[in-house]
């Protein structure tokens, strides 16, 4: 079983009408759709925006439906000028960039008193999603690199040069993070899968609305070609 969780509607959308023989259960207000989408069994959540609402809905994924490996899917700001609109990111790995212990002396982004404060994302799920990018989405960039999440829709260039700065990461974006820190815990393979949605400046809010849907369109072919070949 595979849990794919994508923070708003739009997200999931796609995926649930691709779905065959869905029912739904409510938990924590949150509805898991379970069903086979591309001949595997899933369970598909909207999570809502934020590591709060990601860490519940990969807790529920994991501890209830015992899923084998978890998939977030969804849009990012891209903090790398090489990195366009429409274009993915795979996660190598993910952290958390609002961390921040500094006040007891832990650098940024670390997580004190845990072994890892970036966690690695599985690198069967990387390779075939990247293999599968190339197949259904030729058009478009396929980066590998790290996912930067937070409470933050990063929307000025001093927050986005702070966040790349401080992590390291390619994209920035609001769940990932949490995501792999449950996956993380609990040993379960994860891969953040995100299409960049705006630049993570200034210009997020015009980029947004318009850049969103054709983002989206290109998650959803990888996330079901990848359904097929697993
Ligand atoms: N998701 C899409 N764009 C984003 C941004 N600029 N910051 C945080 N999350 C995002």
């Amino acid at each position: 079983m595979i849990g794919i969780i994508g923070a708003m509607d739009q997200e999931i959308d796609d995926l649930k009408k691709e779905m065959k023989n869905p029912t739904v259960e409510t938990k924590s207000s949150l509805d898991f759709w379970k069903g086979e989408l591309c001949g595997k069994e899933v369970v598909l959540v909207r999570s809502g925006i934020g590591k709060v609402n990601a860490t519940i809905a990969s807790e529920i994924l994991i501890e209830t439906y015992k899923v084998d490996a978890l998939i977030n899917t969804g849009v990012a700001g891209s903090l790398d000028a090489a990195i366009n609109i429409g274009d993915i990111v795979l996660s190598i790995d993910a952290v958390q960039h609002d961390m921040d212990v500094r006040g007891l002396g832990y650098p940024k982004s670390v997580i004190p008193d845990q072994d890892c404060s970036i966690f690695p994302a599985d690198e069967k799920l990387r390779a075939l999603a990247k293999s599968i990018c190339q197949k259904v989405n030729p058009e478009i960039g396929v980066f590998e690199g790290r996912v930067a999440s937070g409470d933050l829709f990063v929307s000025s260039k001093e927050a986005k040069d702070e966040i790349k700065e401080v992590t390291g990461a390619m994209c920035a974006e609001m769940e990932g993070g949490a995501i792999a820190h449950a996956a993380y815990l609990a040993k379960v393979p994860y891969l953040v899968i995100r299409a960049i949605s705006d630049k993570a400046d200034g210009s997020a809010e015009m980029d947004y609305p318009s850049f969103q849907a054709q983002a989206i369109v290109h998650t959803v072919r990888l996330v079901t070609g990848m359904l097929a070949e697993m």
